[in-house]
């Protein structure tokens, strides 16, 4: 089928923001409050666990149905459509993109052409959940070690943290992602092999850094007295034939459709399994399902994912902020911000348009955060005074799973009374706009809130920025899904690398070549 696609600087609606953007320069917070009760209402919106107040953005309602509008015009929906048909909407790689079906429940029927892989998701989820449940039961396994990275490593890493509450407490969980050898060399000095399950996540199963960290836990646990490695290695792949090669019979695969940054719901997604249990993880893939299905159907006025992408446009093609701020106010979403980053500056950080063109536009900006209220007493100061607007995303749980609803108020006090700072500013009399103690306001934030951090609230949570980074990305007509972008890095090193002991030198710029002498990797095979 055909996908209608406009490149977004080349339809009306973007020339309606341009307008936009120069009316409303003049764009108050405050005075849109005064003149519109009914903001709060108006900019507040519901999706499935998810609360978000939009009304502390940046913009207007004339400025959202252009937004909407420019959805209309560059065909977003169609993409969209093309998406969930299963169309091999990643063009560079020609894949589809379905990390959607891997949380599609097996009672819910899907076209014809996908039913077999289907079928093939749904019997590769039960033998993953039943291993999971074999490993919860079994008391010599004490301690579970994830070896991957990106997105084998930040969203299974980010769910076990998260969902702390629901973790089975007779087990730790490990997450070892850089090959920096300080990581899993401390680590390994607690553990013994015997007690020890280690999960190697790759879906390429090549990447340098866990295949050197695999190679190190093996030595480590064949040199302690490791007996049946075939226990106690685990392999979630979609190279299984690597995974073999490399000495690990047990694997669970996944499909070249699905992205390692949106693969937490394959096999990938194991050590959240083994922590949380099948009956959790499935409602985890619930709650995934429910914004699918939320982001399918709802109409384009409620359609949350799609708001938040076409904010994000506004905010970064019209009014130029340079980077988002997540600030969860929850200690088990510390992850958040590292998981974000990948799912928005891999995906959208293009420059390059799906027809090869260069773009003309921004896209993705810089995301960062912390935990509130840490980043109140370290990075605030900032974003209330500092001369760059940076729109901070809030992300609220209503209800905590501690018993100390006292030190929870403050906690939430802390976070609507920063929105409110942003907004209101504060002038006192004395003070000139240009003394230290004026606060400007009129700074734009966001506001999401969650009944409670469970499986199924996180599972929507997660695929609510999922589609919110596919709505960006779609508008601007940029393959989401490709990352040609970390190859050369890769190709570097590996270059260096071979150059060290070689007997041929090889030209290298002189930078380069002063710092492997600065750090004596080695001096003599390579010359200026
Ligand atoms: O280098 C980037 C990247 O390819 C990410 O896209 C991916 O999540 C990560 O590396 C890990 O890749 P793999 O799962 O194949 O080891």
């Amino acid at each position: 089928m055909q996908i209608s696609h406009n490149r977004c600087d080349r339809v009306q609606a973007w020339r309606d923001l341009q307008q936009l953007k120069i009316d409303k320069a003049s764009l108050d917070l405050r005075v849109a409050f005064d003149t519109n009760e009914r903001r709060f209402e108006h900019f507040t919106m519901a999706a499935p666990h998810v609360f978000v107040d939009f009304s502390k953005c940046m913009w207007d309602e004339e400025i959202e149905s252009a937004l909407l509008e420019l959805a209309q015009q560059t065909g977003v929906f169609s993409l969209r459509d093309a998406m969930f048909r299963g169309e091999l909407i990643n063009s560079t790689e020609r894949r589809s993109v379905m990390h959607w079906l891997l949380r599609t429940p097996k009672e819910v029927s899907v076209s014809k052409a996908l039913d077999t892989t289907h079928q093939e998701v749904l019997n590769t989820l039960e033998s993953f959940l039943s291993f999971a449940e074999n490993v919860r039961a079994n008391h010599k396994i004490t301690d579970i070690v994830n070896i991957g990275i990106g997105g084998s490593d930040l969203g299974p890493q980010l769910a076990v943290q998260a969902l702390d509450e629901y973790v089975i407490p007779s087990k730790k969980f490990h997450f070892i992602s850089n090959v920096d050898a300080h990581e899993i060399d401390r680590l390994l000095k607690t553990l013994r092999p015997e007690n020890t399950l280690f999960l190697v996540s790759s879906k390429s199963f090549s990447t340098v850094e866990t295949m050197t960290n695999a190679q190190f836990a093996k030595n480590w646990f064949l040199d302690g007295g490791g007996k049946e490695i075939e226990k106690h290695f685990v392999g979630l792949t979609s190279n299984t034939e690597l995974a073999k090669a490399f000495g690990i019979t047990a694997t669970f695969g996944f499909w070249d459709w699905v992205g390692g940054r949106y693969s937490m719901w394959s096999s990938i997604g194991l050590a959240i399994a083994i922590a949380i249990g099948e009956f959790n993880f499935r409602a985890f893939l619930q709650g995934a399902f429910e914004m699918d299905e939320h982001f399918k159907t709802s109409d384009a006025e409620h359609n949350v994912p799609l708001k938040l992408g076409l904010l994000d446009i506004w905010y970064r093609n019209f009014l130029s902020y340079t980077s988002r701020c997540i600030a969860p106010y929850h200690s088990g979403l510390k992850r958040l911000p590292a998981y974000w980053q990948q799912l928005e500056m891999e995906s959208n950080g293009k420059s390059v348009d799906k027809s090869g063109g260069q773009v003309s536009y921004l896209t993705a900006p810089v995301l960062w955060g912390e935990p509130g209220t840490n980043g109140q007493h370290a990075f605030f100061q900032m974003l209330h005074q500092g001369t760059d607007i940076i729109p901070v995303e809030f992300l609220v749980v209503k209800e905590p799973s501690h018993a100390y609803p006292e030190n929870h108020k403050l906690l939430l006090a802390n976070a609507i009374a920063q929105a409110q700072a942003f907004m209101v500013g504060e002038s006192r009399l004395s003070d000139a706009q240009d003394t230290p103690r004026h606060f400007p306001g009129n700074r734009p934030s966001l506001f999401t809130v969650l009944e409670r951090l469970t499986p199924q609230s996180l599972g929507a949570l997660i695929a609510l920025s999922e589609h919110r980074t596919f709505v960006a990305g779609a508008a601007w007509g940029i393959n989401s899904f490709d990352q040609y972008g970390v190859e050369l890095g890769k190709k570097l090193t590996q270059n260096i690398m071979d150059q060290l002991g070689a007997s041929s030198p090889v030209a290298m710029d002189p930078s380069t070549l002063g710092l492997i002498g600065k750090l004596e990797i080695n001096n003599s095979s390579v010359k200026n």
